[in-house]
């Protein structure tokens, strides 16, 4: 990773984490919090949090607000993970170097710390700190209900599971279609942000994250045939056995590489019209290629 972006990212990260503390219920308070915590504040990448706050700032949109918003996404996308290594899921014990939730807890804690992390999210979203005016709110909120649901990320996870069991392998453009659903929507919720919070036009932002969060799964994908589960922080190597249906099984190792860079330089390419105030939204693009965890 490239110093200045890696200090930009370890800046970004200690914001959002110190917002996330702020937004999430204490244990005084609710008998889930714990668990809650443990899902969310145990060291992600914050991927999603980092495209909210670098599309704020090509609009020069007030960094508080940005922080909210990337709270919002990190929740929900916590949730996901939370849900995702169920074991009537993917059946994982490890997530970010952690026990999982339904590991250190049970099953039932699990279910519901996602769904107190799903709910509060739109909390946090509702509240003004994200945005003063009502409608630039409701667009955010109508918007990641959309890519979270029955057209976007759960729908991406019910065609994962489809296809470990489908008679017949999938094609490159439903593999194409499921991880656009599965991880692109809320990656493209969150590179959109900073538009929508200024009330700009999102196309070239949208365009940028079709090709980087594809690149970015095909990534993920890559990582669980040839990563190092250590820096990874959860078990590798399980998406063969699971009959999953990703680029790396369809077009084999060196083909998804390949497709991943394509991708990346498509993503970077599309801001030209940002020049220079884009170049963090270009970095970030490149370690996703580069990433190994
Ligand atoms: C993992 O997401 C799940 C996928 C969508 C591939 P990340 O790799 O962004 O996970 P964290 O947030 O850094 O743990
Ligand atoms: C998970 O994808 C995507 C969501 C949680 C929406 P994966 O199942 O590939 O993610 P990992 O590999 O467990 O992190
Ligand atoms: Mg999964
Ligand atoms: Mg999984
Ligand atoms: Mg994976």
């Amino acid at each position: 990773m490239a110093p200045e972006f890696a200090t930009q990212l370890t800046k970004a990260v200690q914001l959002v984490e110190a917002r996330l503390d702020a937004c999430l219920p204490n244990p005084a308070q609710s008998l889930i919090a714990i668990p809650m915590r443990h899902a969310v504040l145990n060291g992600g990448k914050r991927l999603r949090a980092f495209l909210v706050l670098e599309s704020a700032a090509l609009f020069d949109v007030d960094t508080g607000q940005a922080l909210q918003c990337a709270a919002a996404i990190e929740c929900i996308h916590a949730y996901s993970l939370v849900h995702d290594d169920l074991p009537c899921m993917d059946d994982d014990d490890l997530r970010r170097g952690l026990p999982t939730v339904h590991i250190k807890w049970d099953e039932a804690t699990a279910v519901l710390v996602g769904d107190a992390l799903q709910t509060l999210a739109y909390e946090i979203l509702s509240t003004k700190a994200a945005a003063e005016n009502d409608t630039i709110r409701i667009s955010l909120i109508n918007r990641l209900a959309c890519a979270s649901g029955a057209f976007g990320m759960v729908l991406g996870q019910a065609q994962d599971i489809a296809a470990e069991t489908a008679q017949v392998p999938l094609t490159l453009e439903q593999i194409t279609d499921l991880q656009a659903n599965k991880t692109g929507a809320l990656i493209k919720w969150s590179a959109e942000a900073g538009a929508v919070l200024a009330s700009q036009p999102s196309i070239i932002l949208s365009e940028y994250a079709d090709a980087l969060g594809l690149a970015f799964q095909i990534q993920d994908d890559i990582l669980d045939v040839e990563g190092d589960a250590q820096a990874a922080g959860k078990r590798l190597q399980k998406d063969t056995e699971a009959g999953k249906a990703t680029f790396v099984s369809i077009l084999g190792l060196a083909a998804a590489k390949q497709r991943a860079a394509a991708l990346i330089e498509q993503a970077q390419d599309v801001l030209s019209p940002y020049g220079t105030k884009a170049d963090k939204l270009r970095a970030v693009a490149q370690y996703v290629i580069e990433r190994n965890k």
